[in-house]
């Protein structure tokens, strides 16, 4: 029991220690731009609701009188956040003032090197 706890505890701090020291905080700028890239258009594929260029899009497949958004806005150059919001907001979901984006907007937790990729890429667009 005791050496259950013990592994537990090893495999805990060694996941607390990737967190706290991502293995793309080293990279350089380059890298996580091309990963963000992969990871808005390959990955998780933002573009399909915020359109192929990011520039925004209607949402035309969503039924009306839901508490949802009929529209998914501009994110290219990532105009309504700053850098530390972004990262902020595509690891825990949390805007700015606390409150979340509406559906079918997902909830994501990116990790904290994924959501600097991602952020890095979309304010590298216009
Ligand atoms: C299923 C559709 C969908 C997908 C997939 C999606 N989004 Fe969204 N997103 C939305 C909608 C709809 C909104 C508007 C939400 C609102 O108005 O409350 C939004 C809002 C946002 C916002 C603005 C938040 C704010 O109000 O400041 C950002 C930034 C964003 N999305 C980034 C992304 C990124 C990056 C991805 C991919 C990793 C992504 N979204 C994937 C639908 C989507």
């Amino acid at each position: 029991m005791r050496f259950i706890v013990a592994c537990a505890s090893v495999i805990a701090l060694a996941v607390v220690t990737v967190g706290l020291f991502p293995v793309h905080a080293s990279a350089d700028r380059d890298d996580m731009v091309s990963r963000g890239r992969y990871l808005t258009n390959d990955g998780v594929k933002c573009v399909d609701c915020h359109g192929a260029r990011l520039q925004g899009m209607q949402l035309g497949f969503m039924r009306p009188g839901m508490p949802i958004a009929y529209y998914a806005p501009k994110i290219a150059g990532l105009p309504m956040l700053s850098q530390p919001a972004a990262v902020r907001f595509f690891q825990t979901g949390l805007l700015p003032g606390g409150g979340r984006a509406r559906p079918p907007m997902p909830q994501f937790r990116f990790s904290r090197s994924d959501a600097q990729a991602i952020t890095a890429y979309l304010r590298s667009l216009r």
